[in-house]
């Protein structure tokens, strides 16, 4: 895998950079979902062979979409980006993952669901080589628990990458108490190929952010069930007082509100604390198939952004 400053890397005018030039060694994403397709856009755009990989075709096919479509709409917005074909060219999407054993780098972003991806990490340990290294990207999981079941707990990272990918130049990179200090500078060398700074932080459930995060989303789902405020005015008061771009509610709805309460439970089982039992306004959402941006609806009636809400 080449590093390093590379030939060709440009800074578009919302500081988000490309590095065009193509890259050396395939990188694995598995699991196509809202933060996988993202991860794969953005190390395709950066010069990666890229193959993306989930359980059934049709997930394959909106991840194809929603990339065409993301970075279509850059392209207009940036100029001067690597050519959308040829960004979509390094992107292969398949179901089958023997593919893993040629990988330099496998980026995991399936479900949250703590006991499925663990087995997954299983399954990426058995089938890729000895010097692959492997990120796992969750909300919640702590990287011991996802890490340990593996023959090289060493090699695995967490890659907390933030939603939108292609928008956010931070991920929170998390190691365990078994990650060695070698799969750090790896990973970290990695993300900034890809345009992407690290902060690194330890290994507890739900890391920084959504520690914090999701007992924000849950409190302000509560004080929206118990009347104290519309959905409008809770993330009014965090658009306006705070100058924060989005309120917890819109932010819950661009997380995917089934992924937010899969984060919850996470947090709730791994702390045992009552703040992150996920509340029952965000389950009757996830009953209804509201999941938020990526069905069209959910705290609010349409996808977040200043001025939705439904004033419930
Ligand atoms: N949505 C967010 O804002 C956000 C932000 C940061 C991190 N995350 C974390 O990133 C991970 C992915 O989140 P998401 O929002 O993309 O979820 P998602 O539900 O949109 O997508 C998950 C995808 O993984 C696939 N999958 C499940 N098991 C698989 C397997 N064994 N092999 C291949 N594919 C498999 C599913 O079919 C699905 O397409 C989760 O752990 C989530 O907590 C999410």
């Amino acid at each position: 895998m080449t590093r390093g400053g590379p030939p060709g890397r440009q800074e578009n005018a919302d500081g988000w950079e490309h590095m065009t030039h193509a890259k050396d060694g395939t990188v694995a994403v598995v699991g196509a979902g809202v933060m996988g397709a993202g991860v794969a856009e953005v190390a395709a755009a950066a010069g990666y062979r890229v193959v993306l990989l989930d359980v059934t075709a049709a997930r394959l096919d909106a991840a194809r979409d929603a990339i065409r479509r993301g970075l279509s709409a850059r392209s207009l917005l940036h100029p001067g980006g690597p050519p959308v074909p040829e960004v979509l060219g390094r992107i292969s999407y398949g179901t089958d993952d023997a593919v893993l054993a040629d990988a330099a780098v496998v980026l995991e972003n399936t479900t949250e669901d703590r006991a499925a991806k663990r087995e997954v990490h299983v399954r990426i340990d058995r089938l890729c080589g000895p010097g692959t290294l492997v990120a796992a990207n969750t909300s919640a999981i702590p990287i011991r628990y996802l890490a340990e079941g593996t023959r090289h707990p060493e090699r695995v990272v967490g890659t907390h990458f933030m939603n939108p990918v292609p928008h956010k130049p931070l991920v929170e990179v998390v190691r365990s108490e078994l990650t060695a200090d070698g799969s750090v500078t790896r990973v970290t060398d990695f993300l900034r190929s890809i345009g992407r700074r690290a902060v690194v932080v330890g290994d507890a459930p739900g890391f920084v952010s959504n520690r914090i995060l999701m007992a924000v989303i849950n409190s302000a789902a509560r004080l929206v069930e118990e009347g104290v405020a519309s959905r409008a005015d809770v993330d009014e008061v965090f658009r306006s007082c705070f100058g924060h771009p989005m309120g917890p509610l819109e932010t819950a709805d661009l997380i995917g509100i089934d992924t937010v309460v899969r984060s919850l439970r996470v947090l709730h089982e791994f702390t045992g604390e009552a703040q992150y039992e996920p509340r029952p306004l965000l389950l009757d959402l996830v009953a209804r198939g509201r999941l938020g941006d990526k069905t069209g609806e959910g705290v609010h009636p349409r996808p977040s952004g200043p001025g939705k809400g439904d004033g419930a």
